[in-house]
């Protein structure tokens, strides 16, 4: 039997797909819609609605810098700039390399520390562009 019930448990079977690879690709999203009785695009909602999945999404690392307000507020667009001039890329890409993809996201629920960084699912508070950059190098 299914270990999953309802549409909340949708997003807790598209986690667990991610944790073993990293991404979701078109194929989970379908298998995924297909267990639940779901059609894919109610499922692709889903998962395209959180920022913690990553859909297409093959890249190695993840990188997600935080630019609602408070974070905003904390600078977060000049770390953001220095990570882009670290890495040769803008927000929304991946090296060419595919290892790194970075990009900007919404509110990541730690207002009280911004600006916040997730790394690879590691949230990471009153993020320093050079704590982040060295991280980048520990990880090549
Ligand atoms: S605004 Fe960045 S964590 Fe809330």
């Amino acid at each position: 039997m299914n270990k999953y019930k309802e549409g909340a448990d949708i997003l807790d079977a598209l986690k667990a797909v991610q944790a073993k690879k990293g991404y979701l690709s078109e194929e989970d999203i379908c298998s995924v819609a297909k267990e639940y009785g779901r059609y894919p695009s109610e499922v692709y909602e889903t998962a395209t609605f959180y920022t913690m999945l990553h859909v297409g999404n093959k890249a190695e690392h993840v990188i997600e810098v935080c630019g609602s307000t408070c974070c905003d507020a904390g600078e977060s667009a000049p770390l953001m700039a220095a990570l882009e001039k670290e890495l040769g890329i803008k927000a929304g890409e991946t090296t060419e390399d595919g290892k790194w993809f970075l990009r900007r996201c919404e509110c990541l629920g730690r207002c009280d520390t911004a600006p916040n960084v997730m790394f690879d699912g590691e949230l990471i508070t009153n993020a320093r562009a050079e704590d982040v950059i060295a991280k980048i190098k520990a990880a090549k």
